[in-house]
């Protein structure tokens, strides 16, 4: 056996991916496993065609539905017929313009000195984490931060930064986990402004006392906040002037901006040091130009008068459906933000809970261990500006069928 495929099965062995092959095993028909599917076709509106049907879209971050607008298109294609397909250099060499203009306009709209811009909030994470601490520090993470935190923490902690983690969203177990960490020069507390399973927010105003006294400096992963939070979607911490002022906070381009790639928004102190510290902004590539183009495109709408527009539909569908999901009796987390968690528990019940929805023509995310704890399975759920009041009132009278039948059967076993 060449040396690959052993590699390849002593793999299939390890922890998750063991669990993924027992679900696929247990679950053939991809109709009930609803994973690493393929669309097939796209609109009109929030439609697609999966697994050749035509269903609903409630699985995409494009919170504002401006992944269909056409301006946005347009200012695309316009930007590729400037600058070409892509910038192919390091930016620690040369940078498109658009991009030095795209990273200016970002920061004026979100009211920081300076922004910089990474292809991905994963890169930005990995590359921006690690460039903010020494040995001499110290990373306080929530427990629930998300995997690009994490990893950039490992990154982080490989370098000598010692880390510690704290219980999601509880302010009186950061402080513990301060004490603990003591002593240091700086603590980087990492969280999420909005929790990406649970659709949940960080209590922003305690976590900045607590870090006030404890020479802390809030690190806000806003990936899903940007757009659809805060005064012109400036995101989750925009409603916190003080927090914003003292904190760096990473948005997201690729979720209600709908184009491509992640911001951070720091004092212009700080920006040169993270063009120096930041490998994986050094050391990788640019988002393409064309993007930058359409994310300017993007800052026009969400400046203009159009943006109140966009966020009331959204709110409305937002509303819509977590009212009538808690009226049926659905244990509804978040519900403040366009993520609408359903608890379903089971990992089995989860999958068929969103097969069932498929079948009726919605698609949603069944989510199950590892992105959350075991038995903890939910049906993730994004609104849309651009879904229709009846779409989303039909997936409601799916979700009070579901719900329905679920009790049937309970009633039944017992
Ligand atoms: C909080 C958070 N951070 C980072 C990411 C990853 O973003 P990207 O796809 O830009 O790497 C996500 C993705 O959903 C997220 O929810």
């Amino acid at each position: 056996m060449m040396p690959i495929q052993s590699l390849s099965q002593s793999l299939s062995r390890q922890g998750v991916a063991r669990f993924f092959q027992t679900l696929r095993d247990k679950y053939p028909d991809p109709e009930t496993r609803l994973k690493d599917l393929s669309v097939e076709e796209v609109g009109p509106g929030r439609e697609v065609v999966i697994l050749g049907r035509r269903v609903v879209n409630f699985g995409s971050d494009s919170f504002l539905g401006l992944d269909r607008d056409d301006r946005v298109s347009e200012s695309l294609i316009a930007g590729i017929r400037r600058w070409g397909s892509h910038y192919g250099s390091s930016r620690a060499f040369t940078s498109a313009g658009v991009c030095v203009r795209a990273e200016e306009r970002i920061a004026r709209w979100l009211g920081t000195e300076a922004a910089l811009l990474f292809p991905s909030v994963t890169l930005a994470n990995g590359g921006v984490i690690p460039a903010l601490v020494t040995k001499k520090d110290v990373i306080v993470a929530d427990e629930y931060a998300h995997n690009s935190m994490s990893e950039a923490i490992r990154i982080a902690s490989s370098n000598g930064t010692r880390t510690f983690t704290f219980k999601h969203n509880d302010p009186i177990d950061l402080e513990r986990a301060l004490r603990e960490a003591r002593p240091y020069s700086h603590a980087l507390i990492a969280i999420d402004g909005v929790y990406s399973m649970a659709g949940d927010l960080p209590p922003l105003e305690e976590f900045q006392e607590i870090a006030d006294r404890n020479d802390g400096i809030l690190y806000i992963d806003d990936a899903h906040g940007t757009g659809v939070m805060g005064a012109n979607g400036r995101g989750t911490v925009a409603a916190f002037p003080d927090v914003m002022r003292k904190s760096l906070v990473i948005g997201s381009l690729s979720k209600g901006f709908s184009c491509f790639g992640a911001f951070v928004g720091c004092p212009l102190a700080m920006l040169d040091l993270l063009k120096m510290r930041s490998n994986t902004w050094i050391f990788g590539g640019p988002i393409p130009p064309c993007y930058m183009e359409a994310i300017c495109t993007v800052l026009d709408i969400l400046e203009s008068d159009e943006y109140d527009k966009l966020m009331a539909n959204l709110d409305r569908n937002r509303v819509l459906l977590v009212e009538r999901a808690t009226e049926q009796g659905w244990h509804v987390l978040g519900g403040e933000t366009p993520i609408v968690s359903l608890f379903v528990g089971d990992e089995d019940d989860t999958l068929k809970a969103g097969q069932y929805l498929f079948q009726r023509g919605f698609f949603t995310q069944s989510v199950t261990f590892p992105a959350v704890p075991f038995r903890c399975g939910v049906l993730r759920i994004q609104v849309n500006a651009n879904h229709t009041e009846a779409e989303v009132l039909g997936l409601t009278e799916a979700l009070g069928e579901l719900i329905a039948m679920s009790a049937t059967e309970a009633t039944a076993a017992a």
